[in-house]
């Protein structure tokens, strides 16, 4: 096999996987969703890296050639500790994410992800080494990722309820852009954008991953040739734990209600 092996602990990093789909029609890619043992955002730095490490092994052993972790928790925690054999290309969300928001931000950027995440300091750090002269607040929204999984992310009454509440101290704090920062959060885009109003910017990492992707394959001699013929990329998608919301949640972000899942064991 020949693909992209991208995982998150859900459907979350499915929004990577739609931006890497635009972004690189031919490739392949291979998915997994490690939905067994999510969140993973309210879980210690070492059994993060543990289930990271294994998620990887996974991906490596299906015959990747790259890999992508599309879960900033996971990123945050485990990333700067791991390397994969032979070089294989590896990617993390959270320094591509900090870089669009040091590019477009006035000044003033809110940081909102999983309770590890912000407790990692990671967005902070890579922010202010980008650029020394921003302020950073950042909130963990541990709800976001239930109502997401659950699939209430759209328009919900409860959701904006939420939002409101979570968002309340970044907007009082005058931010201008608002970095979502766990990839479940795109999903609670529409409903983000209206809670913080029109003078803040969101910013979601995954169209910077799957640039930052597209450039690293072409530089590794990875990508695949884009040509004028059919393209014959074919995407898989495996989960630690069968769950129909899930089918649902993938079938919304992929654009295919009929999605096939593979279930997986991965300890
Ligand atoms: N989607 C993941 C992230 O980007 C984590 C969600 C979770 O499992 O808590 O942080």
């Amino acid at each position: 096999m020949d693909s992209i092996g991208v995982f998150d602990s859900g459907v979350g990093g499915l929004t990577v996987v739609a931006a890497l789909r635009r972004r690189l029609p031919a490739e392949s890619i291979l998915y997994l969703g490690d939905t067994a043992r999510l969140p993973y955002g309210s879980k210690s730095p070492e059994t993060v890296t543990r289930y990271t490490r294994r998620n990887i092994e996974f991906l490596v052993e299906r015959g990747v050639k790259a890999v992508v972790v599309a879960c900033n928790t996971a990123s945050a925690l485990a990333l700067d500790n791991l390397q994969l054999a032979g070089g294989m290309p590896l990617w993390g969300v959270i320094e591509p994410g900090a870089r669009r928001a040091a590019e477009v931000s006035r000044g003033r950027v809110g940081v909102i992800a999983t309770e590890a995440t912000v407790r990692s300091d990671a967005y902070p750090r890579a922010l202010r080494r980008l650029r020394p002269d921003l302020s950073v607040v950042s909130r963990a929204c541990p709800l976001f990722v239930p109502l997401v999984e659950e699939g209430w992310h759209e328009d919900d009454e409860v959701t904006t309820r939420i939002a409101e509440r979570y968002l309340a101290p970044l907007l009082a704090a005058e931010i201008d852009t608002l970095v979502l920062g766990c990839t479940h959060y795109p999903l609670l885009k529409a409903v983000l954008a209206r809670v913080a109003g029109p003078a803040v910017t969101l910013v979601d990492s995954a169209e910077a991953v799957a640039e930052v992707v597209a450039e690293g394959l072409a530089a590794a001699g990875l990508a695949k040739p884009e040509g004028p013929g059919p393209v014959h990329a074919t995407q898989h998608l495996c989960v630690t734990d069968g769950g129909e919301s899930f089918k649902l949640v993938a079938g919304r972000i992929l654009g295919d209600p009929d999605l096939p899942l593979e279930w997986v064991e991965v300890v």
